[in-house]
């Protein structure tokens, strides 16, 4: 039955969590399979504004199962005061299940991930610091320890004793970083691994399940697809694969269980971190757009830089996830903005054009963009219900975006909250 994954199509924050709590009150399962706390996803519901890190955007809907799939890091401190706050606001968690097999983020790894971008200087990738890619350096390399090893704690304190000295002794000797006090971890992962016991079921198993009795499935994606390891801008990307071909290994299931693959981007270009953006805007009309956006990152609180849509990554983005329809957030951010510029090719510096987004950082840099110049507007737009009430310049602005992108635009935000939401 159908089962829709829904993927961010530019550098993160594009408003995944508010597509995926739309989307979410039509299905019986949300499935998160890759990335960890290091995403932040915004739910407004009710006039309550929920952020959510590692817990599926579905949890606000008390019949729905949301699932935590192999593909996923999880720190279990992290995701036990997720549920403590959401408790605290009268959601339960009792829907949740988490694969014993997805890998933990330790103390160590949040520790090498702050002292590995100190140690690059000038080229640091600018991560959100919560152990991500150390722990799935440890995943891939088959030293990491596991959902499955941390409910058990025999098997927890003997593969953390064994972990702690090759740890301890990087942290120490090659960072000249402080060691982790191993017994005490011990200790304190061990309580959160017995309170962490009655969520551990095989998600594969659950998804198949699920899809076999024809219930809707939702795989909510983290990051965006420019932060791919390898379909992002390299190496200032994240250490998962955002992309939509991520969500079968993240959760394992096949590629035939899947219907739909919704991309959400916003109206214009958001990065935070380091890396290059090749529409980035550098005056007061970025400054706008960002005040204007609230263009300030949910996990880590950084100000977002902020540029134009850029079409040469929208169609990299179609190809590589096998979009079947987007999701265009953040249109009312726009009004009042003056003249639009949408970025339609790359021209490189011997003076010809690109259509396709480069490989490597090398091309990009001796890329710049093609802007076509499109007629602003300023109307408010939150009040609008349907897209037919939108102003015709902004009818304008999506037709001409839907036609560079070469994919059809399903829905329109013209804010944050559920029925800012314009179907088409
Ligand atoms: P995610 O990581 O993709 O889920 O996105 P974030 O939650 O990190 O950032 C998106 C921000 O934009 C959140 O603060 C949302 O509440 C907000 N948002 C989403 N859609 C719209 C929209 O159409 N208009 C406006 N003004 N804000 C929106
Ligand atoms: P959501 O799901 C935006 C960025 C970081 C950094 C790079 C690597 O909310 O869209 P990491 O900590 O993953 O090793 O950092 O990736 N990044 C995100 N940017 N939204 C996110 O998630 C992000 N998750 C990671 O800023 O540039
Ligand atoms: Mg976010």
């Amino acid at each position: 039955m159908p089962a829709k994954v829904v993927v961010g199509v530019q550098w993160g924050d594009e408003g995944k969590g508010k597509i995926i709590d739309i989307l979410a009150s039509r299905a019986d399962v949300v499935v998160r399979s890759q990335g960890g706390n290091n995403a932040g996803h915004t739910v407004e519901s009710g006039g309550e504004v929920y952020k959510l890190h590692l817990i599926p955007s579905g949890i606000l809907y008390a019949d729905t199962l949301c699932l935590i799939g192999c593909g996923v890091v999880v720190d279990p401190k992290v995701i036990l005061s997720e549920i403590d706050s959401l408790a605290a606001r009268g959601i339960t968690c009792e829907n949740l299940r988490i694969d014993p097999r997805a890998h933990i983020i330790l103390p160590w790894h949040i520790e090498l991930d702050g002292l590995s971008e100190k140690m690059r200087g000038g080229s640091e990738i600018g991560t959100t610091r919560r152990g991500i890619g150390p722990c799935y350096m440890d995943r891939a390399e088959r030293s990491g320890i596991r959902i499955y090893d941390l409910v058990h704690p025999e098997i927890f304190a003997e593969k953390a004793k064994h972990a702690a000295i090759l740890k301890n002794a990087v942290i120490t000797k090659v960072y000249g970083g402080e060691a982790i006090d191993v017994d005490k971890m011990i200790e304190e992962y061990t309580q959160y691994g017995q309170r962490l016991k009655q969520y551990v079921a095989d998600v594969s198993v659950l998804t198949y399940e699920a899809h076999s009795a024809g219930k809707n499935i939702l795989f909510e994606g983290a990051q965006g697809t420019l932060l791919d390891l390898d379909m992002g801008t390299y190496p200032f990307v994240t250490s998962s694969h955002p992309i939509s071909g991520g969500v079968c290994v993240g959760t394992g299931v096949g590629p035939t269980c899947i219907d739909e693959v919704i991309g959400v981007a916003k109206a214009y270009t958001t990065r935070v971190g380091k890396g290059p953006f090749p529409t980035e805007l550098f005056d007061e009309t970025g400054d706008l757009i960002r005040n204007r956006g609230n263009e300030f990152g949910t996990t880590t609180g950084r100000p977002r830089r902020t540029g134009w849509f850029d079409a040469v990554i929208m169609r990299h983005a179609v190809r590589v996830n096998g979009l079947t329809g987007l999701a265009i957030n953040k249109l009312d951010t726009l009004s009042d903005v003056g003249t639009l510029k949408v970025c339609v090719a790359y021209r490189k510096q011997d003076g010809s054009i690109l259509r396709d987004f480069p490989a490597t950082l090398e091309e990009l840099a001796e890329c710049e963009p093609v802007y076509e110049e499109i007629e602003g507007f300023d109307d408010d737009l939150t009040g609008c219900r349907k897209f037919d009430e939108l102003p015709q310049k902004c009818k304008d602005y999506i037709a001409r975006l839907e036609e560079l992108c070469g994919c059809p635009i399903k829905m329109v935000g013209v804010g944050p909250a559920r029925d800012q939401n314009l179907e088409r």
